[in-house]
């Protein structure tokens, strides 16, 4: 059952910046494009590389390991000839926090 879950993000990430955010167990990259937050996966399908450790062009995120990135507003590889895909949640700011839609864990 999913719920909207409080990750250590900062509310005032600036535009093109993403970090790894943590709640519990799980890690999510928190991206800032144009002015609005995305939640992706930080795990790259690839070979685990911690996508909040990438860098943003646009809307895509590249990992920081070899290269893959991904459309953080859909989750599709940014690249036809890429395989793989990252979960995509929803995120919001509420009281100054950043809270994230996901299972609770
Ligand atoms: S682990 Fe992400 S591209 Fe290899």
């Amino acid at each position: 059952m999913s719920a909207w879950i409080k990750v250590d993000a900062p509310a005032d990430l600036a535009p093109g910046e993403v970090v790894i955010a943590r709640a519990g167990y799980q890690e999510f990259a928190v991206c800032n494009v144009d002015g609005r937050l995305h939640a992706v996966s930080n795990r790259c399908p690839h070979q685990g590389g911690d996508l909040g450790d990438g860098f943003l062009e646009g809307p895509c995120l590249h990992c920081p390991l070899h290269g893959w990135a991904f459309d953080v507003r859909t989750g599709e590889p940014a690249y036809a000839a890429q395989p793989g895909k990252i979960k995509v949640y929803k995120v919001k700011v509420e009281d100054g926090l950043v809270w994230v839609e996901a299972e609770e864990g």
